[in-house]
C-alpha cells in the first residue's frame, strides 16, 4: 500500500518543477492525480509519464486565476471520482524588480497567480473535500513568505499572504471539525524554471549553484523532489496532527548564515 493509496489529489502548476515532482510522487504512492496547468503540452506529457510508470493521472488545462475554471475543474473531479482528498496549491510565478520599477499591473499579476489562486482553490475545493469527511490542503509558499528579499517585494507580499491565509483557513476547518488540515511549505532555492527571467530585462537563468554556495548553509541548491517529499508528508495521514503549520525546506537558508 502506498502512503496516499485510494486518495484523489489535485496539483496545480504540475507541468513543471515542484508541481510535477509532487504529482509524480503522489501517484507513485498510490493517489489518483489530476494535474493542471496552463502549459498543456507539458502537462499532457507529465500525465502520460505517470501512466507509463504504472500510476494514475489525468491532465486538465486550468488557469488558477480564473474562478470559472476552478468551478469547472472541481465539478469535473466530483463527476469523475466523487471525491477530493488532497489539494496542492502550487502554481506560481515570480515577478522581480525594484519596487519603484514595478507597475501596478505587475503587482496585480503577481498577486493573481500566487494568491487569488490559493483563495479560489481553497474556497472551491472545500465543499467537495467535506463531502468525504476530510482532506489535506498544501499551499506552496516560500522562504520569501517568511522574510524579505530585495527586488522581490511583490513576490514576498504574495508568499506572506499565502502563509497567513493557510493558518486562518486551518483554524476555520478545525473549528468545523471537518477533518481538513491546511499547511504551507516554504521552499528555499530549488532548481526549476521559475528562476529563468525572474529579473526584468533578463532571460538568463540565475546561477543557482553559485547563489546556493554563498547563501545556503548546506551549500547546495535543492531539487523539486526535496519539496515533493514534504508535500507527500503533509498530504498523507502521517501528518494527521499538523495543521496551520509551515514546513521549511531550504537547506538552512532562513535560520542564519555560517
Ligand atoms: N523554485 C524555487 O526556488 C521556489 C522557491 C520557493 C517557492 N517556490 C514556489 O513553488 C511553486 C512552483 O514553482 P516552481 O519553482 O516549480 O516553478 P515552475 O515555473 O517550474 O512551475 C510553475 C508552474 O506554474 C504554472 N503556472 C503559472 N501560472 C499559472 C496559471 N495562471 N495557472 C496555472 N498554472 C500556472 C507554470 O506553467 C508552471 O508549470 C510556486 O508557487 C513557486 O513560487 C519555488
Amino acid at each position: 500500500m502506498g502512503r496516499v493509496s485510494g486518495k484523489v489529489a489535485l496539483v496545480t502548476g504540475a507541468a513543471s518543477g515542484i508541481g510535477r515532482a509532487s504529482a509524480e510522487l503522489l501517484a507513485r504512492e498510490g493517489a489518483v492525480v489530476v494535474i493542471t496547468d496552463i502549459q498543456a503540452d507539458k502537462g499532457v506529457d507529465v500525465a502520460a509519464g505517470i501512466g507509463e510508470a504504472g500510476g494514475k493521472a489525468q491532465f486538465a488545462r486550468h488557469d488558477v486565476t480564473s474562478e470559472s475554471e476552478w468551478a469547472e475543474i472541481v465539478r469535473r473531479i466530483d463527476k469523475d471520482f466523487g471525491r477530493l482528498d488532497i489539494l496542492v496549491n502550487n502554481a506560481g510565478i515570480a515577478v522581480g524588480g525594484m519596487v519603484t520599477d514595478l507597475s501596478l499591473e505587475d503587482f496585480r499579476r503577481q498577486m493573481a497567480v500566487n494568491v487569488d489562486s490559493v483563495f479560489l482553490g481553497t474556497k472551491t475545493s472545500l465543499p467537495l473535500m467535506r463531502k468525504h469527511g476530510g482532506g489535506s490542503i498544501v499551499n506552496i509558499s516560500s522562504v520569501a513568505g517568511l522574510r524579505g528579499s530585495a527586488r522581490l517585494s511583490a513576490y514576498c507580499a504574495s508568499k506572506g499572504a499565502v502563509r497567513l491565509f493557510t493558518k486562518a483557513v486551518a483554524l476555520e476547518c478545525a473549528a468545523m471539525k471537518d477533518g481538513i488540515r491546511v499547511n504551507s511549505v516554504h521552499p528555499g532555492i530549488i532548481d526549476t524554471p521559475i528562476w529563468h527571467g525572474v529579473m526584468p530585462g533578463s532571460n538568463a537563468p540565475l546561477d543557482l549553484d553559485a547563489m546556493s554556495a554563498f547563501r545556503v548553509p548546506l551549500g547546495v541548491k535543492g531539487q523539486p523532489a526535496d519539496i515533493a517529499n514534504a508535500v507527500l508528508f503533509l498530504a498523507a495521514n502521517e501528518s494527521r496532527y499538523m495543521t496551520g503549520e509551515e514546513v521549511v525546506v531550504d537547506g538552512g537558508l532562513t535560520i542564519g548564515s555560517i
